[in-house]
């Protein structure tokens, strides 16, 4: 019987980057799989720029669900997915969901209502905090997926703590790393935007909800911001909720006032890849963010209550400051100056995290034999 193909699902940004190398390794392994996009993220700079520079394959299947609330993103993909997998002939061979975006957890709800098993790849990772719409996305994704793909040791822990049996856990690593490995030679031949060349810079990305949709946080994100360019230059691409909400309270001329914050549209991969090696520290709410600088051991200031990838904390270069901006500023100063933690490797942060993805697959769905 022909082995049957198994959906691999990518919805925004942060996910466009962890298919990359599942897809290449499952077809280095022969496996047959579908790329569905789900349309969560869909302009150019947040979506197609990534498919074009890390050569994923066009999606077989878009399910263009766009933007909205919550509620509304989330039902708008479990309703077009299960459509998409009823309608697969012969049924899906499996599912495999990465990370924490509404998507995520959509299409593990959709996939095993119908009964076609789920593989969550970056699993059991837990903020703690369910004022996070992706810890919620963490926790239900987990909680119906079959394997359940772990990429650091506080993966297995929580786990274990919430009574998963660890026949459905596998340490695999990150393979976040594999895309920043296959990419930064590549980008660190890109040329740095002249007004950074000089000069020491901050590289500053912000787009949680608890940081821009306050007005008052986010007049004190833009004061604290001005400070640090007072002492170095700062690169701050604008996701596109930013950019919504510092328009909409006119701060976006404030920050750009004297010309030390540089301003721009979403990079694309290599460049933004290029901006966070080459800086002295990076400022960020991202999760992903917090663990490519640990890799590349630049400073990074986490500005959230806390994280959900403690290893980047323990082994990496990451500090996680909270809400407290005066701390960060101090912190910051720190940095500037040369004084921060280095950090040391992490287990599975090796480029090859894909490759044991699809090993894992094909003992758990495909019947390759175990080792
Ligand atoms: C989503 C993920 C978050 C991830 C982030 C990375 C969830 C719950 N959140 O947050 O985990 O860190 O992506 O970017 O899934 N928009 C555009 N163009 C786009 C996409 C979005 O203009 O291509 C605008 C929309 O108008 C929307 C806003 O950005 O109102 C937010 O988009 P949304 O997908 O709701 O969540 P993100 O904040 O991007």
């Amino acid at each position: 019987m022909p082995v049957r193909a198994l959906d691999v699902v990518a919805g925004a940004r942060p996910n466009f980057v962890k298919v990359a190398p599942v897809l290449r390794a499952l077809a280095a392994a022969s496996v047959p799989a579908r790329l569905v996009h789900t349309g969560q993220h869909y302009d150019v700079s947040m979506s197609d720029v990534f498919f074009s520079q890390l050569a994923i394959p066009e999606p077989d299947v878009h399910l263009g669900v766009g933007s909205g609330p919550h509620g509304a993103q989330t039902a708008r993909v479990l309703e077009a997915f299960e459509r998409h997998l009823a309608g697969v002939e012969g049924g899906s061979g499996g599912v495999v969901v990465v990370g924490d975006v509404n998507s995520t957890m959509a299409c593990a709800l959709a996939a095993v209502k119908l009964g076609v098993p789920v593989a969550h790849v970056e699993a059991g990772l837990r903020s703690f905090d369910r004022t996070m719409p992706e810890e919620i996305n963490r926790v239900v994704t987990d909680a119906v997926a079959d394997l359940l793909l772990v990429s650091e040791p506080a993966g297995e822990r929580n786990l274990r703590a919430e009574g998963v049996p660890p026949s459905r856990v596998r340490y695999v690593g990150n393979v976040m790393i594999d895309t920043l490995v296959h990419e930064l030679e590549a980008a660190r031949a890109l040329p740095l935007p002249a007004e950074v060349r000089d000069g020491p810079y901050v590289y500053v990305t912000l787009h949680r909800p608890s940081n821009v949709d306050e007005p008052g946080r986010l007049a004190e994100m833009v004061a604290f911001l001005r400070r640090v360019a007072e002492r170095a230059a700062v690169v701050f691409p604008l996701h596109p909720r930013t950019r919504a909400r510092l328009e909409g309270s006119g701060l976006l001329g404030r920050l750009g006032e004297g010309g030390r914050v540089l301003l721009s549209d979403p990079f694309a991969y290599r460049e933004s890849l290029r901006l966070i090696s080459g800086a002295r520290l990076v400022l960020t709410d991202s999760g992903g963010i917090q663990e490519e600088t640990s890799y590349l051991g630049v400073p990074c200031l986490t500005l959230r209550p806390n994280t959900e990838r403690p290893v980047t904390v323990e082994m990496g270069t990451n500090t996680v400051v909270g809400s407290d901006l005066l701390l960060a500023e101090r912190l910051a100063g720190e940095a500037l100056e040369g004084r921060s933690r280095r950090g040391q490797p992490i287990p599975g942060w090796d480029g090859r995290a894909a490759e044991r993805v699809v090993d894992e697959l094909r003992r758990a769905w495909l019947g390759a034999p175990g080792v």
